[in-house]
């Protein structure tokens, strides 16, 4: 068996150049961001990050409706994203004050910001009301209040979405199902009414409520669970109407589309992703005679992951020769990737500077953290002369690696660069020592000699 990831894995402008066999990244050869920038390395091929932009406005272009699809920061964000999406005319799902400040200092346009959370603290609601911001979706009652409180404060009135857990099972990875009645996001479908009620009683100064929000899950490789998040939330909308008299105008259908991580596995195209769901929204609100909403998405993963590559360098090799196993060890792991710990997520990968060796021997790379659990990959197929030295080049790391990377022994993060146009720009710099220290206080009663 060779592990070589199919072109679904790869990203679009990966190449090996004939002469050479250098692989190449966006026109760069991958041994050239190795000498340049060092390893680990997260790398985000610019093409295939423009292209996958470019492929949901072209799909959901179909929406007869108005249409405003964001990126979900959590993803990846740092400002050269913010500023990139922005180019692609899209807007930004935030999720905390972090997030939010990232998209400030990068100028993006505020109006475009969605905050969601579960649990948005005071300091973070006063950040984003008080600077500008384009909607809230609303959790629980709590952040109601306070956004009443900080809004009458800077005298604003705010938009807000509500978030309800509509009941929608797919199939995913339990920590990444958010669509169900026992999930910490949300109103429950029960709460929906007397969160109106509050609304329009109490916070009708401050509070401009104009749609709903649901966000189902994550890795989603089916249609029906959309199918079904369409149908029930627009029915919620005509609810509302019945009831309140009031004609809800937006309606967020959150993100959650799926990629491959592995030649096995089958994501939708976004281009059906689109047209199930465009058609469902179209004929349920025709049936039901309902306005079409302003259609909001925020997908994260399906529109970053596969633009994304790690490199590393391989160092410590280990045969096991009583089992027999090889483990073959590389200079990152879980505090870049924590996925496979975690979920255990399976990757695709390439020994990058043998790309056209066959790779037929099995071995299980492993990171450098100190845990037995800190495996990138079982089961590696890699060439059978791995050695030392050699490039391993992770596929599909664009979402959710560099966003969920920790300092965890004190390794700091890699960098990121952006290859495209035939050069390779720095998006983020690797952290140094001196960044890992850099809020480390020694109390002065601790520099003092203690005498027993
Ligand atoms: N909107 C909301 C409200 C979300 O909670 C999420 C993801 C998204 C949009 C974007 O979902 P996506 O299109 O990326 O699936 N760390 C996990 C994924 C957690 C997703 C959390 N919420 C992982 O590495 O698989």
């Amino acid at each position: 068996m060779v592990s070589s990831p199919n072109t679904q894995i790869k990203p679009l402008s990966f190449s090996i150049q004939e002469d050479t066999q250098d692989v190449l990244l966006g026109n760069i050869p991958v041994q050239e961001l190795v000498n340049t920038y060092g390893t680990p390395l997260y790398v985000l091929d610019e093409a295939t990050l423009r292209g996958m932009l470019k492929a949901y406005k072209n799909a959901f272009a179909s929406y007869p409706g108005p249409l405003e699809i964001l990126f979900a920061a959590k993803a990846n964000l740092s400002m050269g994203i913010c500023a990139l999406v922005q180019q692609e005319g899209f807007g930004i799902d935030v999720v905390s004050g972090g997030e939010y400040y990232t998209a400030l200092q990068a100028k993006f346009p505020l109006e475009k910001l969605v905050f969601n959370g579960n649990n948005k603290t005071h300091d973070e609601l006063e950040l984003t009301i008080a600077n500008g911001i384009g909607k809230i979706s609303v959790d629980n009652f709590y952040e109601l209040s306070l956004i009443d409180r900080i809004a009458k404060h800077h005298d604003k009135k705010v938009s807000i979405l509500l978030r309800v857990t509509p009941g929608i099972e797919c199939h995913t990875h339990d920590y990444i199902k958010t669509g169900l009645l026992d999930s910490k996001f949300g109103f429950p479908l029960s709460q929906l009414s007397s969160a109106i009620d509050k609304i329009t009683q109490d916070y009708s100064e401050t509070i401009d409520l104009i749609g709903l929000h649901a966000h189902i899950g994550s890795q989603i490789f089916e249609t029906q669970p959309y199918q079904d998040l369409a149908e029930v939330m627009l029915n919620l909308c005509y609810n509302i109407r019945e009831h309140y008299g009031m004609t809800l105008t937006h309606l967020n259908l959150g993100g959650g589309l799926g990629i491959a991580y592995q030649p096995s596995d089958d994501p939708l195209e976004v281009s059906v992703l689109a047209e199930t769901m465009v058609s469902k929204l179209v004929d349920y609100a025709n049936q039901i005679s309902f306005p079409l909403p302003t259609l909001i998405l925020e997908p994260g993963r399906s529109l970053i992951a596969t633009s994304g590559v790690t490199l590393y360098t391989v160092g410590s090799i280990k045969t096991i020769s009583e089992l027999p196993k090889t483990y073959v060890a590389v200079d990152g792991g879980m505090g870049d990737n924590i996925r496979p710990a975690l979920y255990g997520a399976v990757y695709s990968a390439l020994i990058a500077n043998k790309p056209n060796e066959p790779h037929n021997t099995s071995v299980t790379i492993a990171g450098k953290y100190c845990e037995s659990g800190d495996i990138l990959i079982r089961d590696f197929m890699a060439p059978e002369s791995i050695t030392s030295g050699d490039t391993l080049m992770v596929f599909g790391t664009g979402a959710y690696n560099y966003s969920m990377s920790s300092n965890y022994n004190r390794v700091p993060r890699p960098a990121t660069v952006l290859v495209g146009h035939g050069k390779a720009q720095a998006l983020v710099q690797r952290e140094t020592y001196d960044d890992l220290i850099a809020h480390d206080l020694i109390p002065e009663t601790l520099l003092t000699q203690v005498t027993s």
